[in-house]
Formats: C-alpha cells, sequence, structure tokens
C-alpha cells in the first residue's frame, strides 16, 4: 500500500492510550486547517466533543462513547457495586442524549452497559478491564466492517466509474477505511482510477473539510462541488453511482443521513443513476419501523448564518430551519452495503435476515 493511502485510511482519529489511561480524539471540528488531538477526561468535555462535531461519523461517535463510557466509569468513586451501576446508567444516558439520530450512539454504549452487568459481582479491576476489552472490541469490529464493507462497495463499481459522494464516510468518521468512502481508497490501493465527486455538504461543510481532504492527501482523483451543483455533474453524464454513508437504517430501510442526501437521492432518480447506502449493521435499527420515527437532530441556526464567514450572511433576526439530517425514502435506494454483503429490496426482507 502506498504510504499516502495508509496515512489517512490509519489515521487515528480515535486513540485510548492504555498506559497513560487517556482517551484522545482528532478535533474534526479544526480540519482541514490544523491537525490537533484532544484529550477528552470529563462527560462534560466528552458531551461537548460530540456535540460539536469534534468527534463525528456514527461509527466514530459510537466507538468514541465506548472509550469515555470506561473513562468515566474508572472515576466513578462509589465502592458498592448497585450505586456505581447507576452511576455508570447515569453519565450512559447523558453521553447517549448528546446526539439523537445516529444509533451507534446508543448501540455502543447499550453494549458496555450489558458488559458492566455482566460483571456486577467482580472486582472494580475486573469489570473496569472487562469494560476496556469491550471498548476495544467495538472499535477493531469497526475497522474489519469497513473493510469488508468497501470491499462490497468496490464490487459495485468498474474502471473509470465517477462516483459522487455526499458528507464524510471516510476513515475520520469510522475506523481505518470508512465506509461510504471505503471503496474509494480501496480502488486507490489497486490501481483502479474512480473519480470521485464531493458534495461540500452545508452548512457543516464536511464533504469540503474533511472527505475532499482524506481522498486528495491518498491520492484519490476527487473534485469538490456545491451541494447545488449535483444535478449538473449528474446531467453531464460524470456520475455512474452515488455511495453514502447512514446513522440509522428503519427496518423498511428509510436511511437518515447527514442533510441533503434525500435531495441527492432524488436527482440521481432523475437521471437513473444507483444510489448505495454503506454503512456497518450497528446503524440499522430493526426496532424502528420507518423514517418517520427516526429522531432528526436541530441544530444551532448560527451555523447556517455566521459560522464560516468574518461578517453574519443573514439579519440577526432571520429564521433559519437546521436540521442535521434527512430521511432518504428506500425506494430511493438501490442497495444497502453492510458488512454482512448487500441488502436489496425489499428491505423488511433483507434487513431482517441480517440478523437471523
Ligand atoms: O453530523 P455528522 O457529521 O456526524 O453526520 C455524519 C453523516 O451523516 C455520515 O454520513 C454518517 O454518520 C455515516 S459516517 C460513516
Amino acid at each position: 500500500m502506498n504510504d499516502a493511502i495508509r496515512q489517512v485510511t490509519h489515521a487515528q482519529n480515535i486513540r485510548y492510550d492504555k498506559e497513560a489511561e487517556a482517551l484522545y480524539i482528532i478535533d474534526q471540528s479544526l480540519l482541514p486547517n490544523e491537525e490537533r488531538e484532544l484529550r477528552l477526561e470529563t462527560l462534560e468535555e466528552m458531551v461537548e466533543a460530540i456535540q460539536k462535531l469534534r468527534v463525528r461519523g456514527a461509527p466514530a461517535i459510537g466507538i468514541c462513547a465506548a472509550y469515555c463510557l470506561y473513562v468515566l466509569a474508572r472515576a466513578i468513586p462509589e465502592e458498592d457495586p448497585a450505586a456505581f451501576q447507576k452511576r455508570l446508567r447515569e453519565d450512559s444516558a447523558r453521553l447517549n442524549a448528546s446526539r439523537p439520530t445516529a444509533v451507534n450512539l446508543a448501540w455502543a454504549l447499550r453494549e458496555m452497559e450489558a458488559t458492566a452487568e455482566a460483571h456486577r459481582g467482580d472486582s472494580r479491576p475486573v469489570l473496569l478491564e472487562a469494560l476496556y476489552q469491550k471498548a476495544a472490541a467495538i472499535h477493531q469490529d469497526d475497522i474489519a466492517k469497513c473493510a469488508a464493507i468497501s470491499e462490497y462497495g468496490l464490487s459495485l463499481l468498474k474502471e473509470g466509474d465517477g462516483v459522487l459522494t455526499h458528507c464524510n464516510a471516510g476513515p475520520l468518521a469510522t475506523s481505518r477505511y470508512g465506509t461510504a468512502q471505503g471503496p474509494f481508497f480501496l480502488a486507490a490501493e489497486r490501481g483502479m482510477h474512480i473519480r470521485v465527486f464531493a458534495d461540500e455538504t452545508r452548512p457543516l461543510l464536511q464533504g469540503a473539510r474533511l472527505t475532499s481532504y482524506e481522498l486528495h492527501r491518498a491520492g484519490v482523483d476527487v473534485t469538490l462541488i456545491c451541494d447545488n451543483m449535483a444535478s449538473m455533474v449528474m446531467k453531464n453524464g460524470w456520475v455512474q453511482a452515488c455511495f453514502v454513508g447512514c446513522d440509522r437504517v428503519a427496518a423498511n430501510g428509510d436511511t437518515a443521513n447527514k442533510i441533503g442526501t434525500s435531495g441527492v437521492a432524488i436527482l440521481a432518480k432523475h437521471y437513473g443513476i444507483p444510489v448505495y447506502v454503506l454503512g456497518p449493521t450497528s446503524t440499522i435499527d430493526l426496532q424502528c419501523p420507518d423514517g418517520a420515527h427516526i429522531p432528526i437532530e436541530l441544530r444551532d441556526p448560527e451555523e447556517i448564518k455566521t459560522l464560516w464567514y468574518e461578517k453574519p450572511m443573514a439579519l440577526p433576526g432571520v429564521k433559519c430551519y437546521n436540521p442535521s439530517f434527512d430521511v432518504t425514502d428506500h425506494e430511493l435506494i438501490s442497495g444497502i452495503v453492510t458488512e454482512k454483503g448487500i441488502c436489496r429490496p425489499p428491505y423488511t426482507e433483507s434487513l431482517a435476515n441480517l440478523f437471523k
């Protein structure tokens, strides 16, 4: 593998230093201009980091939250096992409430709580070690899942294809290769030429700041476009498929992903271009029947009006609507690519089969 690709795909966006017992993340809010690690020690710092998207992307949020709960567990003073478990569940609930849409957060925290419960009768060191091992396993597991998803995703592409992607679902958002952007790194590793069109992804610019940053550094052919240019590049015949990530996939295949994804899918349908959703099974929520039941995070209007500008781009009194995600109807999705294979419609059946 060439060094540039390795550097990007193996970036340690979340790093637990066991010797120093310290949790670090790459602060994604500073990219692409500054690559800086941030240590997370307190519950307040952890919640802030998740809410401010210093750590972001559904799988990465889940992995980070698992380590966070371990760090918090180490600091719980209560000796009594019942009091310890209660405090751990409270900390877990606070972490879980930090962002509502990405289901990986709740999933990872549930796994950690179940581990703590299973070791309720053990000594504190044994219980803590079990929590650390669980967080590390969630992390390792995601590496393997991303590798498999990338392989399945790449099987949908051929030499010279153009692919449009939205938001960031690469190494920073996951571990190693990523999901929706994983196939592009694999293709580059194998000398295959794929042309990627990355939507800038208003208002937080994950496509510009993170996706084009990762792909360009890895030597992938990436062209950054504003979100409202997707129709033009599709019409020009430059796009043979759309690859997007996911924050929660409902039982019927309706998929929440970064705001703007459903618009991409509607455009793609118009131009006859397939749309693939790529994500680990930990993002599939069979308890959620359809997209109408997915909670959608609403964010600060200032992200639209002032965040990236020297001067405000709208009057202070102007109302803003800033949903962080939208739901793409399952009918617009050609396939859902998981680590276990590619699900095709009807999704109610194919997604349920994954868990049998
Ligand atoms: O608000 P963000 O940046 O956390 O949103 C991220 C996305 O929507 C990603 O596409 C999704 O989490 C998949 S990441 C593999």
